[in-house]
C-alpha cells in the first residue's frame, strides 16, 4: 500500500506516553510537515508555540483548568473541578497552535496543519493527540495575559494542541469507520 495512505490509516490518537523526550530532529521534521499544510490565500497563519519545559506544560495545564469554570460544558466542568486535571497526559512535548483570530479561514488552516503534523509523527513512529482544551485559553479577556506569556504575534490565539512522545503501548486498531458518507456521480 502507499505509504502516506497507510499512515493515515495507522494513525491513533495516544494518551500514553514513554518518558524519554523526542528528538530536536523528530521535532525539527515534524514542524516542517505542519508549515507544509495548504492554506486559504497562504496566509500561512498559524504560531507553534513548542512546550519541552516541564514546568511551563504544567503552568498551561493550570490555565485550562482555570479557563474551564467558564465553559458551559460537562468535560469542561469535570475538568474544573479536578485540581491536578493531567490534560496534556504528561505527555514529554506540546503544541499550542495558534491562529490569527481575525480570520475565518485561520482555524481550517490551523486545523491542516495540525493533521500534517500528526501524520508526520505516526510516519516516524511517534504517538500524538489533538487536544482541543487548549481553546478555552482563547474564551475571555484573558488572553491578553496567555498571548504575552506565551510570546504570541498580536491578534493570535490558541485554537488546540497537540501532545506528542513516544508510545508507550501498542497501536491499537483504528475504529471501525462510518458507512454510507461517501455519495459519487458519475
Ligand atoms: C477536533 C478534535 C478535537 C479533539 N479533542 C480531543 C481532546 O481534547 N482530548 C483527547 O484526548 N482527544 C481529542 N481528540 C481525539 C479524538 O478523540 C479521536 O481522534 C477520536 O476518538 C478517534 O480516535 P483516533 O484518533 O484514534 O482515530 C480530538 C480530535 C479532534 C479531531
Amino acid at each position: 500500500m502507499n505509504e502516506v495512505i497507510m499512515n493515515i490509516k495507522k494513525r491513533r490518537s495516544v494518551r500514553s506516553f514513554a518518558g524519554e523526550q523526542i528528538t530536536d530532529e523528530e521535532l525539527k521534521s515534524v514542524l516542517e510537515a505542519g508549515v507544509y499544510a495548504p492554506s486559504a490565500k497562504n496566509t500561512q497563519n498559524w504560531f507553534f508555540t513548542i512546550l519541552q519545559n516541564p514546568q511551563m506544560i504544567d503552568k498551561v495545564n493550570g490555565w485550562i483548568i482555570d479557563e474551564a469554570r467558564f465553559v458551559k460544558d460537562e468535560k469542561a466542568q469535570e475538568i474544573a473541578s479536578t485540581p491536578n486535571a493531567a490534560i496534556f497526559r504528561r505527555a514529554p512535548t506540546v503544541i499550542i497552535v495558534s491562529g490569527e483570530v481575525a480570520d475565518h479561514h485561520a482555524r481550517e488552516n490551523c486545523a491542516c496543519a495540525g493533521q500534517n503534523i500528526m501524520l508526520a509523527c505516526e510516519s516516524l513512529g511517534l504517538g500524538s493527540c489533538w487536544i482541543s482544551y487548549v481553546g478555552f485559553l482563547g474564551n475571555r479577556d484573558t488572553l491578553q495575559l496567555y498571548r504575552s506569556e506565551l510570546q504570541l504575534p498580536s491578534g493570535y490565539a490558541p485554537f488546540f494542541g497537540l501532545t506528542i512522545g513516544n508510545k508507550a503501548g501498542q497501536d491499537a486498531a483504528a475504529y471501525p469507520r462510518k458507512k454510507g458518507v461517501t455519495r459519487i456521480f458519475r
